[in-house]
């Protein structure tokens, strides 16, 4: 299987050659340079399979069966698991603190900027095929580097996501969602879309234009906006109505162009509280609904949830999830966790079995996630620097995922925690709870329902938040 996939891979790569996909400085003859394809970056790993969870091979997956069928569909219909490129394939280890730690494969000083953009592409290819994940994520710069011009690295980004959309096509994989980096060059220092220098929004939108063009040529099923310096610093230099003005004229702008180039896929923003900025005006789920009521955006966008941007916001995941959902607006999960003593975006693989089997149950309510996903917005530790812990940290996201998923369809098949919320809620059901329910009574008669009714203190029950935990707990497992 491993085999005629890498000679595909192989084969894939030789024809790009002849696609000029990859004649960037423009020579014949260069498809045998280092640049191109030169093996496998992955040697020595095959396909992961599913070997059960009686398995002692930490390279398999022990609950992760894609073709399982759970509450009617396969696992891997309901995870829509994927892989992102800034992290797995250009994450280098290096924080505030420190220089980059990962000796990666692909990257080769060497080489010039779109030879290295080639070869990490075909990395991302071979990783996916031999994790078993159908979908990746990016940003444009990620895949592209910045040209001299945003003319130079409009060209760049073609020329790389022309090797991708052949790639894809020789594999099935697909783009579950792609966006605009507007947030690492300094000339986004003040923002993108809310930079107090109207040329700084008019570049952003020129940026997001070709992305969202990236995201259609390569089959994206979504596009997201992580408004990444979307915010402030400080409040006494800083305009908050015109900017939040104009983040809604920029995502009106999207939408526009979404339509003039008929993009099919879902549009969705990312809530995150502060980091980079102090900040961030799409802080939260209740916020970033607020702002897309308040401008009149709210059928053209829905949202996606990173579980470590919710724990930011002093949220739950699971708060955020079912808040999103409850508002017919959870269109993708950026499947991470934080850690409990840090308080920053850490971006570690979610594996904790609890805060995982909240996130399967909502997924399973609202009847599963497409077009949206599971994206793996996480990274190593900096201290991870073989290759095959990329391996390692997917499987343990995606067995925590799968794990979860299994548990939360036996909670709700047995019906006890739910049937337990639902009694809970009984009184809403008959009578009085009904006709509020119904938008039957005003004031005046809830007044003469309470005046000839008991005290409800007299008749109050317990909510028993002990027992909810202990019920919970049996799905642990
Ligand atoms: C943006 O800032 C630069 C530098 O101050 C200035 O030259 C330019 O005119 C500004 N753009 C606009 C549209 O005002």
């Amino acid at each position: 299987m491993r085999g005629s996939r890498l000679t595909l891979l192989l084969a894939t790569a030789l024809l790009a050659c002849s696609l000029s996909v990859l004649s960037v400085r423009g020579k014949e003859g260069e498809c045998s340079s280092r640049g191109l394809y030169e093996g496998e970056f992955f040697s020595g790993i095959g396909k992961i399979q599913y070997e059960g969870p009686d398995s002692t091979n930490a390279l398999s997956f022990h609950y992760y069966n894609a073709d399982e069928v759970i509450m009617g569909k396969p696992m891997k219909e309901w995870l829509r698991f994927s892989v992102a490129f800034w992290h797995t394939l250009r994450g280098d280890g290096s924080d505030p603190f420190g220089s980059g730690t990962k000796l990666w494969p692909w990257e080769d000083a060497s080489l010039d900027e779109m030879e290295l953009a080639y070869r990490r592409m075909r990395a991302m290819f071979e990783f996916l095929e031999k994790l078993g994940v159908d979908y990746w994520c990016f940003h444009d710069r990620d895949i592209a580097p910045e040209g001299a011009s945003l003319a130079e690295s409009n060209a760049m980004l073609d020329k790389v996501v022309e090797l991708a959309a052949h790639l894809q096509g020789e594999t099935g994989k697909k783009v579950l969602w792609g966006t605009a980096q507007l947030f690492k060059h300094p000339r986004f220092a003040h923002g993108g879309a809310t930079s107090p220098n109207a040329s700084v929004h008019a570049y952003s939108a020129a940026q997001v234009k070709a992305a969202m063009d990236a995201t259609k040529r390569l089959g994206g099923e979504n596009y997201v906006f992580w408004g990444g310096r979307e915010g402030y610093h400080t409040l006494l230099n800083t305009d908050l109505k015109l900017e939040l003005d104009n983040l809604a004229s920029f995502l009106k702008g999207a939408v526009a162009y979404k339509d003039k180039i008929g993009f099919k896929g879902e549009l969705l923003l990312e809530p995150k509280p502060q980091e980079p900025t102090k900040h961030q005006y799409d802080w939260d789920v209740a916020t970033t609904m607020g702002f897309l009521n308040q401008y009149g955006l709210s059928d053209e966008f829905k949202l996606n949830v990173e579980c470590n941007h919710a724990t930011l916001a002093g949220h739950s995941c699971d708060h955020e999830l079912q808040l999103a959902s409850a508002y017919g607006k959870l269109g993708n999960i950026d499947a991470n966790t934080g850690d409990a003593q840090t308080g920053w975006d850490t971006d570690q693989f979610l594996t904790d079995p609890k805060e995982a089997l909240l996130v399967a149950a909502t997924i399973l309510k609202q009847g599963g996630l497409a077009p949206g996903g599971i994206n793996f917005d996480a990274k190593l530790r900096r201290e991870s620097t073989a290759l095959v812990d990329l391996f390692y940290g997917h499987i343990s996201g995606m067995d925590a995922m799968a794990r979860a998923l299994r548990n939360a369809a036996q909670m709700l098949e047995d019906d006890v925690l739910p049937g337990m919320v639902k009694d809970r809620y009984s009184s809403y059901s008959k009578g009085v709870g009904k006709r509020i329910r119904d938008g039957k009574v005003d004031f005046v008669e809830l007044e003469k329902v309470a005046l000839s009714s008991p005290d409800p203190i007299e008749d109050l029950p317990s909510g028993q938040a002990e027992l909810y935990e202990i019920t919970l707990s049996r799905y642990i497992k």
